[in-house]
């Protein structure tokens, strides 16, 4: 509790227009009337918004067990299939409609129908069967944002094979621990593309992770989507081509009925341990989030055209690219860029061009896109916006205010959204047409989400007080558990000390309640760290560093960025006799970078590296990040050190040794 923040109010509050609030999805009536009914019925409240938002196969007569506590069943003896929910249904009245523009890196753009895409994922469902692949069955997808990436996961849900993305900015070792952890059977990836104009060849980190697992790769096939006509290894029957798989494929597969908890992806994201958490989902539970988030927070109307800037490789792309935009029947557009590329212009292009409505993106991107060309959204027409969105990380209010003014002119709301991947959706948010926004501040818990704020105790902190972000009640949309480890789903999110009896789930994040009821999100309680949007695990880095032949110990905190929001500080105990010489310290720091990416992903390059002695620790061994953090950040060390086993450290711990 001492790592909360001290937190300062910002109390001004921008209302939604007349204007807007007359036309929401949700106004002060409507959403009042939510709310009274998830206090007075939780359970049927949510089964009637099941009932309404899912097109089942067979209705559920049960709404939720949770005699397995915290292993709860949602919709319980319900079937349903949620590739059916996001094309068959809406093949009657809306087959024409666009369902997906895609952008690519260098502006080419290509579009899709709700009719074709339907067709297009018929004939990979079809193509994965012909393989073998069967209902449970894992499918790891390594791909970029692409039309093909969704067709890719939605037939997967079509055929009930559990699909597990991996970003395609992993490093083959990344990759290939994903591989092993889901046991997966089959893999879809891409020869190469382009980002930022730069070539990724990544069927080639395909194949290195083919070549680290050896015999025990579990893989049985690899499909292959040539994009760029790169050179790439293939090896008959186990390599397989995109467009040989489809070719003869009928454009009509029979959905597969699966019961409501039957997992619908598998995606890993970081804890506070060196192995990531496969994080695994529902069909029904997670699909009914997508869609009533759509509605209540994105306000989601026919008419418009949705953008989310996120990756398929994260759970945003997830939710608000492959399932909530289909499943409404929307017309979203994809991108493949980056915002930088070609120049610090490339949002505002694509939203001018298509007449972007609704766009959701993340802080990071805002402030690079400030420092690239702060002034640039006045150059193109974004009379399209009405809604504005972000995610990953809490928004500065300088940005939060430059996002208001010169990209949404001051009349379109701001939803800062916070969830995680374990809740699929989000929970905390404005909806659009009811609340007042302050920026940085992610409001208030969505109707039927009991999110709370409590002490050490257990107890809520009321307003003014800072403590642990808990939801009280299961919900929905929230992970299964981990998959293949049941206990650290446990021990993770129900941990005895702060959930206690009462089967809170605890998110890992600490927040303040202001005195007008507003929440703000302070931060991880946990060694995660949010380095440019992106989760990531100190102990990753640091298992990944200690796993060099130079190192012995190392410590990785975060340091404060303007633009990535955080930095990667390492600080790194060299083993005898690898301590470099002065003359070769740069070399060494470069080479500790360069094993990072490799063991995890250019993401988790450190940024800084520090050489030292040795690092501060309790008696009892323990590392005292909060010291490393402090001279990190340049701030003075005010906590105790006496319990430190060896306080002279400290001093030595500000320059390289
Ligand atoms: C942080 C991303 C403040 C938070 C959807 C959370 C946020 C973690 C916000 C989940 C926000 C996400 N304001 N912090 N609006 N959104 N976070 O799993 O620390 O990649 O626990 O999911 O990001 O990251 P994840």
């Amino acid at each position: 509790m001492a790592d909360i923040n001290s937190f300062t109010e910002n109390s001004q509050i921008f209302v939604p227009s007349e204007n807007f609030v007359s036309k929401a999805n949700l106004n002060p009536n409507t959403y009042a009337t939510l709310c009274k009914k998830a206090n007075d019925d939780y359970l049927g409240f949510w089964g009637d918004l099941a009932k309404t938002y899912i097109n089942w196969h067979r209705i559920f007569t049960q709404i939720l067990d949770d005699s397995k506590k915290p292993f709860y069943k949602w919709f319980v003896d319900g079937s349903l299939n949620v590739s059916y929910n996001c094309l068959d249904r809406h093949l009657k009245t809306i087959p024409d409609k666009v369902a997906i523009i895609f952008e690519a890196d260098d502006g080419a753009s290509e579009s899709v129908t709700y009719r074709e895409l339907h067709k297009q994922v018929c004939k990979f469902a079809n193509g994965l069967k012909s393989l073998g692949v069967k209902n449970g069955d894992r499918v790891i997808i390594y791909m970029p944002n692409s039309i093909e990436a969704i067709v890719a996961m939605q037939s997967c849900a079509r055929i009930g094979a559990i699909h597990s993305v991996v970003f395609a900015g992993f490093s083959a070792h990344s990759l290939a621990d994903r591989i092993i952890d889901a046991r997966a059977q089959y893999l879809v990836t891409v020869d190469g593309f382009k980002r930022g104009g730069k070539v990724l060849a990544i069927k080639q980190d395909v194949d290195a992770a083919i070549t680290i697992l050896g015999t025990d790769s579990p893989i049985k096939n690899i499909i292959i989507q040539k994009v760029l006509d790169v050179a790439c290894k293939i090896v008959p029957k186990f390599d397989v081509w995109w467009h040989d798989l489809v070719l003869n494929q009928s454009d009509i597969c029979e959905p597969e009925w699966v019961l409501s908890s039957h997992p619908l992806f598998i995606l890993y994201t970081s804890g506070s341990t060196g192995k990531p958490k496969g994080v695994e989902h529902s069909s029904a539970g997670y699909l009914l989030g997508a869609i009533i988030t759509m509605l209540w927070v994105f306000d989601y109307k026919d008419s418009d055209c949705f953008w989310c800037t996120a990756d398929v490789g994260w759970i945003t792309g997830h939710t608000y690219v492959c399932y909530g935009p289909l499943a409404l029947g929307a017309t979203q557009v994809i991108f493949s860029g980056t915002p930088l590329y070609p120049d610090a212009s490339s949002f505002w292009r694509i939203i001018q061009r298509h007449r972007v409505s609704v766009f959701y993106t993340a802080p990071t991107a805002i402030r690079s896109l400030i420092k690239a060309g702060g002034d640039l959204p006045l150059k193109f027409d974004l009379s399209s916006l009405r809604l504005l969105g972000s995610v990953g990380e809490p928004i500065n209010p300088e940005a939060w205010k430059w996002y208001y003014t010169l990209v949404g002119k001051e009349h379109c709301p701001i939803v800062d959204t916070w969830w995680q991947t374990e809740t699929g959706c989000h929970m905390l948010a404005p909806i659009p047409g009811v609340s007042g926004l302050k920026p940085g501040s992610c409001c208030a818990p969505l109707p039927g989400i009991c999110a709370g704020i409590i002490d050490e105790n257990g107890h809520n902190v009321g307003l003014g007080g800072s403590g642990y972000l808990v939801i009280k009640k299961p919900f929905p949309m929230q992970l299964r558990t981990i998959w293949g480890d049941n206990e650290r789903y446990k021990t993770a999110y129900y941990p005895e000390e702060i959930s206690g009896s009462k089967h809170y789930y605890v998110a890992g994040d600490s927040a303040h309640l202001d005195s007008d009821g507003y929440f703000w999100i302070l931060g991880r309680i946990d060694d995660v760290l949010n380095v440019s949007g992106h989760r990531i695990g100190t102990a990753e880095i640091e298992s990944a560093l200690v796993s060099h032949k130079a190192v012995a110990e190392a410590a990785v905190v975060g340091k404060f960025h303007e633009i990535k929001g955080e930095s990667l500080f390492a600080f790194v105990v060299c083993k005898n006799g690898f301590f470099p010489a002065k003359e070769n310290l740069e070399n060494l720091k470069e080479e500790l970078c360069t094993w990072v990416a490799t063991q995890i992903g250019a993401i988790a390059k450190p940024d800084d590296i520090r050489f030292v002695e040795g690092l501060p620790k309790t008696r009892s061994g323990k590392i005292m990040r909060r010291i490393l953090r402090n001279i990190a950040n340049g701030h003075q060390i005010t906590q105790d050190i006496s319990t430190l086993e060896n306080p002279a450290i400290i001093e030595l711990l500000k320059t390289d040794i």
